[in-house]
């Protein structure tokens, strides 16, 4: 029995098929590398002398996946395959609902036809909106989104639970990540995002890597404590991780819909991101105070009570371990 992973190029896409292959599950992957590329796959091999058994295409394609069951037994998908970016959601949004929600119809309606009934879907704390209170549980209320990415998520979310309110023997396992950064400790695999990263942390590493000049803090008048903003930031490998635990879950389910916060529960400011990248590096990151980015909220982090007692995960790695595997993986492509 394999698992399927859409988007298994992407940053957690990547890191999850390592995890995944470490641990002994067959892989089968998909991709058309509208946002990576094909060396990827070479490097989880490098990481785990195991390869993905892959397969290049759209999520959209209808054939390419029938293909794909019908050649492999598939247990259960892990569905990373989406466009993430928010700001080019806001100029895209036909492209995004296409790519992130028509595509999980297509998926859903052939794994129906080949009757595989096991998905791990990654979502976002974005879901929440203007968060409800703090720290997040699962039962805060959902919606207000502010842009298409946000909405896109909220909208796959609510099919997943009408496709399991049809058909109880569904097994679907929703994961809200807050923010995701780092990279393999390794420096063999991590986030290559195209062009400016819109990003803090991909932001911070290429002024660390020189490429870029300073960066801009986006408002310091938040009613945080040093008044930039906080986020629950997590590294990509505890995030790969929980992944499992997901399937695992859905392995011992008979059919249930069960939804994760996936964070560390703690919330770090700008600022202390900075600092901390600054010191376990040795680098100097400049930077400026910028006005607000508009549609950021103050503060921002989960409560993790919930996966850590139903699927028995919790984040390991520090802020110390995400900012150093972060400038890890700079450093190995740079040299
Ligand atoms: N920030 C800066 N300067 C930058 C980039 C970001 O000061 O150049 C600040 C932001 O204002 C925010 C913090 O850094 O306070 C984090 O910003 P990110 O853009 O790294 O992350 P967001 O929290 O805005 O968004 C992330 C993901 C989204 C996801 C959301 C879920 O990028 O895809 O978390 O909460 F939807």
């Amino acid at each position: 029995m394999s698992i399927f992973v859409t988007g298994c190029c992407g940053y957690i896409g990547s890191h999850t098929c390592v995890e995944l292959l470490s641990q002994g599950y067959d892989v089968v992957g998909l991709d058309n590398f509208s946002n990576s590329s094909p060396v990827v796959l070479d490097r989880i091999c490098e990481i785990t002398d195991k390869r993905v058994r892959f397969y290049e295409g759209n999520m959209l394609d209808e054939k390419i996946l029938n293909k794909i069951f019908e050649e492999n037994s598939i247990e259960c998908v892990i569905d990373f395959a989406a466009y993430k970016a928010v700001g080019d959601s806001v100029r895209k949004p036909v492209e995004y609902y296409i790519n992130n929600v028509s595509s999980v119809l297509t998926l859903l309606s052939v794994m129906k036809k080949h009757d595989v009934k096991g998905i791990v879907f990654s979502s976002s704390a974005t879901v929440y909106g203007e968060p409800e209170f703090i720290p997040l549980t699962e039962e805060a209320r959902t919606g207000g989104t502010t842009n298409p990415y946000g909405t896109s998520k909220l909208m796959v979310e609510q099919i997943l639970k009408d496709l399991y309110v049809s058909d109880n023997s569904f097994k679907i396992c929703i994961l809200r990540y807050f923010n995701p950064i780092g990279a393999h400790p390794s420096g063999i695999i991590g986030e290559e995002p195209n062009g400016i990263p819109a990003n803090l942390v991909p932001y911070i590493a290429k002024v660390a890597s020189g490429e870029l000049k300073q960066l801009s803090v986006y408002g310091d008048d938040y009613p945080t404590p040093d008044g930039t903003g906080v986020r629950d930031y997590i590294h990509v490998v505890d995030l790969a991780k929980a992944h499992i635990n997901g399937i695992e879950k859905l392995a011992r389910s008979d059919g249930g819909l069960y939804i994760y916060n996936l964070g560390t529960g703690k919330g770090y400011s700008v600022l202390d991101i900075i600092h901390t990248y600054e010191k376990v590096n040795g680098v100097k990151i400049p930077y400026q105070i910028a006005p607000r980015r508009s549609g950021d909220v103050a503060e921002n982090y989960a409560d993790p009570t919930k996966a850590r007692e139903e699927l028995g995960w919790q984040a390991e790695l520090t802020l110390e371990d995400m900012c150093r595997d972060s400038y890890n993986f700079v450093k190995h492509y740079n040299r």
